[in-house]
């Protein structure tokens, strides 16, 4: 009985201006027809039935995400009063799982990732399910490290216990650059892809003991689920959970339990894991796959382009013919009423704009 969960409630704020809160990164279609959330289901098809499919996401884009998930039982599409990161949305989902069968075994899936390898996607994924089934296991995935990145967790393993499955030593969310660039040199640790398999007992277990305040919480609202009163519980309740990543609340304390006791297993996800966590990390996939790339590097979506000595752009003008003369390296992206420029290397930072908007009102 395995029950994938599909975490949608983030705003994606690097893909702005094209990402906005009402259609942030999972719901958009970046590299290709179908939308990010789309094909996280699509995936998911040989192991699950849609119908056992979960999103919690929120208000905002819930019906954008039913209307593109017509597979997926509206009322498997949860939606949460105000944004609590993500401890609180795996726990409600651990609960309301739990209710249903406390030993099925349940998958967390962001949205808004790139897996290039499918077979071996599905490989991994159910050898995940089956050492999560087989006890109180908790399994992160780990992607080998090619830069030191500072926006991922870090999983340090150690003791191999069977077939590339280690056991997690010690697990840091969101390290310095310091430490990052530690981590990769030493060679024993995993970017954390965000994908976990557990059982429903399990990680609502761990939700109760991690999260001593919020699980009562979670618990009422759980309980509440397809009952007249859902939707007020819902309300009234979430908003008072603790706002904290999964990363932060459970898997960081439980690796400091100790390697043996922490119950954590980590299985290598070399099934070309991308977070298309920016602009940039967009024109790199883009390369990869070869799409709307022309002889000199350029990415450009557009109806039609022209190139003269301007080499590794990327340019989203979908409505507009684009000319590059004599650039490098920008990215310039046009929607019905922005404008972005800015450097391949500086698109980490395109989330400021948004929060600088915030700010102003
Ligand atoms: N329902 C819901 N509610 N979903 C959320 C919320 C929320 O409040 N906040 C974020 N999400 C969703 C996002 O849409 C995304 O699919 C997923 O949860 C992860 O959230 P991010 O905000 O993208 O996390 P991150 O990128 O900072 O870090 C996480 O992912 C990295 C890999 O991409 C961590 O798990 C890192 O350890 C990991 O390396
Ligand atoms: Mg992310």
């Amino acid at each position: 009985d395995f029950r994938p969960i599909i975490l949608a409630g983030g705003s994606g704020t690097r893909f702005w201006p094209r990402s906005r809160k009402a259609r942030a990164k999972q719901v958009l279609a970046l590299d290709g027809e179908r939308t990010m959330i789309q094909r996280t289901v699509d995936r998911l098809a040989p192991l699950a039935s849609p119908e056992d499919v979960w999103v919690i996401t929120n208000d905002l884009l819930s019906g954008t995400i039913c209307g593109q998930l017509d597979v997926v039982p509206d009322e498997h599409v949860v939606c949460e009063p105000a944004a609590r990161n993500t401890a609180p949305a795996v726990g409600l989902a651990a609960f309301l799982i739990e209710k249903l069968n406390p030993e099925a075994v349940i998958g967390i899936f962001p949205a808004d990732h790139v897996i290039g390898n499918q077979p071996e996607f599905i490989r991994v994924i159910e050898q995940a399910v089956n050492l999560a089934a087989a006890g109180e296991n908790m399994v992160v995935l780990g992607v080998t490290p090619t830069r030191p990145e500072t926006g991922y967790g870090y999983i340090e393993t150690g003791e191999k216990i069977g077939e590339g499955v280690a056991r997690v030593r010690r697990f840091t969310e969101k390290p310095n650059q310091e430490r990052a660039e530690e981590f990769l040199a030493a060679g024993n640790y995993h970017w954390n892809s965000g994908i976990f398999i557990w059982s429903a007992r399990t990680i609502a277990n761990a939700i109760r003991e991690h999260l001593p305040e919020t699980a009562p919480l979670l618990e009422k609202i759980a309980n509440a689920y397809g009952t007249p009163e859902f939707r007020e519980v819902f309300a009234a309740l979430y908003p008072q959970c603790e706002n904290i990543s999964v990363d932060y609340a459970v898997l960081e304390p439980r690796s400091a339990k100790g390697e043996s006791r922490s119950s954590l297993y980590c299985l290598p996800a070399n099934f070309g894991w991308n977070d298309l966590g920016s602009w940039a990390a967009l024109f790199e996939h883009s390369h990869e796959i070869k799409a709307n790339l022309d002889e000199h590097g350029n990415v450009t979506e557009a109806s039609g382009s022209l190139a003269i000595e301007a080499h590794d752009n990327y340019v989203y003008t979908p409505q507009k013919f684009v000319a590059l003369v004599g650039v490098k390296d920008l990215v310039v992206v046009e929607t019905e009423d922005a404008v972005l420029i800015t450097s391949r290397h500086h698109s980490q930072d395109v989330g400021k704009v948004v929060k600088e908007l915030a700010a102003q009102g």
